[in-house]
């Protein structure tokens, strides 16, 4: 499936965003997760769950039944399931089955719930990306603009487009200084935790840095830059405001403007479309709902530009691609980059394409 040569292109042995952690309760939801119907709810301590959508009797929602204590219960026939999946009452019999719904791990962590739905014996929450590099849960770090948007879109569009920033002049022209993205010097570094793409050029002071450091930080002429993108896998993505780091290339004076990452969550609902979980951290202006707002309304129109993008490649994409070879170019080597390292990850968990 398009761009690899696997027939399916969900990486599996993953730890993904199932939900905001705000968005579980004891009212169940439902949400398709990597293919598949899962019913997300909070037992009476407020641990949340994560169980397999659909009742094996007659295939019902199970999120549109009900939680009562720590057990799911079906609004068709009342059957009734425990948070480890056991089906304890039959009511129509009234007895239990031996039967178990499937149940899935999930970790609530902060402000998010990351689900485990790949092989149980390498589901280890460590491997859950790393929130010290994120200023997620950390002192001195404010987390804001938490958003959400539903992709009609393969995922591998949204990590292509997140590796690939040439598009900011043009995705997002609203933005001042992104000529600076147009053809920057890119150097490649292989982290522990990520890889990481990271992108120098030289910018003047614009509204939108105003808006996002206040009036004080300004600026006259060209400030140097470094923009990074940390890519930690097919289900999480950092970018982060270009750091200004001197005017006009002068050691003396750098102003230290803050770091302010965007965090992105990739999580497939199906082969062709992708829950986008968004949110933004920053390590100045802690106190400022105003930047909070700001943040929000940037955030927000900013990936609605890019899920317009993808939505129109993904369209068209199938046929396109059978038709037309796709051109890659000097900056795709980063996404080219990725793109090998996810194909490596499906090759290991199911056989290529005949
Ligand atoms: S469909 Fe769930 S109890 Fe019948
Ligand atoms: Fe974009």
């Amino acid at each position: 499936m398009y761009p690899f040569s696997t027939p399916s292109s969900i990486v599996r042995n993953r730890w993904y965003i199932a939900a905001f952690a705000s968005e579980i309760s004891r009212n169940p939801i439902e949400r398709k997760l990597l293919g598949l119907p899962v019913a997300l709810y909070r037992k009476e301590d407020g641990q949340p769950v994560a169980m397999y959508g659909l009742c094996p009797h007659r295939y019902f929602p199970l999120a549109q039944g009900k939680v009562r204590g720590d057990a799911l219960v079906c609004g068709y026939h009342g059957f009734v399931f425990e948070a480890d999946g056991k089906c304890s009452e039959i009511p129509s019999q009234g007895t239990a089955a031996g039967f178990c719904q499937p149940t899935y791990t999930l970790v609530e962590r902060g402000q998010l719930c990351w689900i485990w739905m790949g092989d149980a014996d390498k589901c280890d929450p460590a491997l859950i990306p790393p929130y010290e590099d994120f200023g997620l849960e950390q002192p001195g770090w404010r987390y804001s603009s938490a958003n959400y948007f539903h992709l009609k879109g393969r995922s591998q569009l949204l990590v292509d487009n997140l590796m690939d920033l040439t598009h900011l002049p043009y995705v997002h022209h609203h933005i001042g200084g992104g000529d600076a993205m147009r053809n920057p010097p890119i150097t490649e570094e292989e982290r522990q935790a990520s890889y990481r793409v990271s992108r120098t050029g030289k910018v003047p002071f614009t509204p939108f840095h105003e808006l996002v450091f206040g009036p004080q930080a300004r600026f006259e002429g060209l400030s140097d830059f470094l923009s990074l993108t940390d890519y930690y896998g097919p289900e999480f993505i950092r970018t982060s405001l270009p750091v200004t780091l001197a005017v006009n290339g002068s050691e003396e004076v750098p102003p230290e403007l803050g770091a302010l990452y965007i965090l992105h969550g990739i999580t497939p609902e199906t082969e062709n479309t992708t829950h986008y979980f968004g949110f933004a951290t920053r390590n100045f202006r802690l106190d400022s709902e105003e930047l909070d707002a700001f943040q929000y309304e940037s955030d927000c129109k900013i990936r609605q530009q890019d899920v317009d993008a993808i939505e129109a490649v993904e369209r068209e994409l199938d046929e396109a691609a059978l038709r037309q070879r796709e051109l890659l170019v000097r900056s795709d080597a980063p996404a080219v980059k990725v793109r090998r390292k996810i194909e490596a990850l499906l090759k290991t968990e199911q056989p290529a394409a005949a």
